[in-house]
């Protein structure tokens, strides 16, 4: 789609919920590049005000940088409150909280954390900004899952299961807005590139050949995808490889994917190191995603 097309399509105003790096400043970027002004939303206010104006200075677009917290229900109904006023059409749904250890160390209040962000703060916000889409006639909704959705996980147990939540929401809403020209997309990342994929120092033994996808490339096809169907697994490998996954025996997909993590993270599987992170910290919590297989 031409980029006049786009912004016709999903402009003038986008939410990038998670926009202040890793693949959603990515997704920041490319909308910038598209001619839509944007909604930058994180926690941290220096990233978060250093995109904006990087943004700024490279394209002629507005860009109005939110910091609040999404696992919060007031930080949910600050960002519709502080949108009202914007002709938003495009939402990204991108920050998430990434749990890896035994599901039975971490604490109830982590646990919530994690439904508050991953599975609550999409289901309002598509709530919310859908409505409007819907009454205007037309907009997009990119919910970004991941690989790790497909399947039951161990060591990512509650993470794999918010992305599959994501994934299938994503599916529902794709069918069920497209008459009003709404279009709903769920992407579905591999192993992606971005600060807090690194920060988690992730093994990647041989046997795994997992493709690490850079953001530009993961993003772009994301974007090239929205009003095409219901999801995208970007990237040609990470594709093959959730096409073939596909076709083993459930059980086996599922002790398939354990064993790739317990190969990524050894210290965690052998109980050597538990990865631990305190609810409502300022600090993003270390992203680890267990890959597609
Ligand atoms: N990277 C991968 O390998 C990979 C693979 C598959 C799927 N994914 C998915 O892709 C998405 C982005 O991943 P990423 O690696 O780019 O993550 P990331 O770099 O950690 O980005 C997360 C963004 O969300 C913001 N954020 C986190 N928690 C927030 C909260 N409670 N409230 C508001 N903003 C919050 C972060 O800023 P603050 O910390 O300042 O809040 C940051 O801007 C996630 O949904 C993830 O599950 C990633």
């Amino acid at each position: 789609m031409k980029d006049a097309d786009f912004h016709a399509r999903y402009g003038p105003w986008a939410v990038v919920a998670g926009g202040s790096d890793g693949l959603g400043a990515e997704f920041a970027r490319q909308l910038a590049g598209r001619g839509l002004s944007l909604v930058l939303v994180a926690r941290r206010t220096e990233p978060l005000t250093a995109l904006a104006s990087e943004i700024a200075s490279r394209f002629a677009v507005e860009t109005v940088p939110l910091s609040l917290d999404l696992a919060d229900p007031r930080g949910l109904g600050a960002l519709v409150e502080e949108t009202e006023r914007l002709d938003v059409g495009l939402l990204v749904c991108n920050g998430a909280l990434s749990l890896i250890g035994p599901y039975l160390r971490e604490a109830p209040s982590v646990h919530e954390r994690l439904i508050d962000l991953n599975c609550r703060a999409p289901a309002l916000l598509s709530l919310a900004f859908g409505a409007r889409m819907q009454a205007r006639g037309r907009g997009g909704i990119i919910l970004v899952s991941s690989m790790a959705g497909f399947r039951g996980t161990a060591l990512v147990s509650h993470y794999a299961a918010s992305k599959a939540y994501v994934r299938v929401l994503a599916e529902g809403l794709w069918d069920e807005l497209r008459p009003s020209g709404v279009d709903v997309l769920a992407c579905c990342a591999g192993l992606t590139e971005t600060p807090t994929f690194r920060s988690g120092s992730p093994r990647r033994p041989g046997w795994l050949a997992l493709p690490v996808m850079g953001c530009e490339s993961a993003v772009r096809q994301t974007l090239g995808a929205l009003g095409r169907g219901p999801e995208i697994v970007p990237g040609r490998a990470n594709r093959l490889a959730s096409r073939l996954a596909a076709l083993l025996p459930r059980r086996a997909g599922i002790a398939l994917s354990g064993a790739g993590t317990r190969a990524m993270y050894p210290s965690v599987a052998l109980g050597l190191r538990a990865p631990r992170k305190l609810p409502g910290r300022r600090r993003h919590e270390p992203f680890r995603d267990p890959g597609p297989d």
